[in-house]
């Protein structure tokens, strides 16, 4: 459970709250779409999500965030890796790799999974996604839709 509790921001050097008086709760298996018009604060929403807020962004935060139940400003980002991930807009702004099959495991590196549980991730993800022919590609030569998948 995501619950975001009369939460307002103001970003370190602004003139005004960036969020106002924020209340949302997502619960388990809810997809929530989020619209608004350019600056209305939807990346500011996902970065209180994500912790980044405010962990990495300075301000000011009023009100309270808790991803199942824990305070996100009593925890840092990488605590919620398991359970908090962010996708970019443009994937190619968040690749690390060169080519597909390092992309996928890179979380599970950094987080020093064992070797054959890793492996086992990374056949049941290509399954789950059905993404059997992007395996062992140089990420370079996929077309844009095939970056995001
Ligand atoms: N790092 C920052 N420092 C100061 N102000 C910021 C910063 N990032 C965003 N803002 C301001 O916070 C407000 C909300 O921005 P946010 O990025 O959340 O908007 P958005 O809804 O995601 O917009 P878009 O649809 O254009 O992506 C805007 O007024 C923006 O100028
Ligand atoms: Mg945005």
């Amino acid at each position: 459970m995501i619950e975001i509790d009369h939460v307002s921001f103001q970003y370190s050097g602004a003139e005004k709250e960036n969020l106002q008086d924020f209340t949302l709760q997502i619960s388990k298996g809810e997809c929530v779409v989020l619209t608004g018009e350019s600056g209305c604060g939807k990346t500011c929403v996902t970065r209180l999500i994500n912790t980044l807020i405010p962990h990495f962004y300075e301000g000011e935060l009023k009100g309270k965030i808790s991803i199942d139940g824990v305070d996100t400003t009593t925890i840092q980002p990488h605590d919620l890796s398991d359970k908090i991930g962010s996708v970019f807009q443009n994937p190619r702004s968040q690749f690390f790799s060169l080519d597909t099959d390092s992309e996928i495991v890179f979380g599970m590196e950094n987080k020093g999974i064992p070797y054959q549980t890793m492996l086992q991730r990374y056949q049941q993800t290509i399954q789950e996604l059905h993404i059997e022919k992007l395996q062992n590609r140089n990420l370079f030569d996929l077309s844009g839709g095939q970056k995001q998948k």
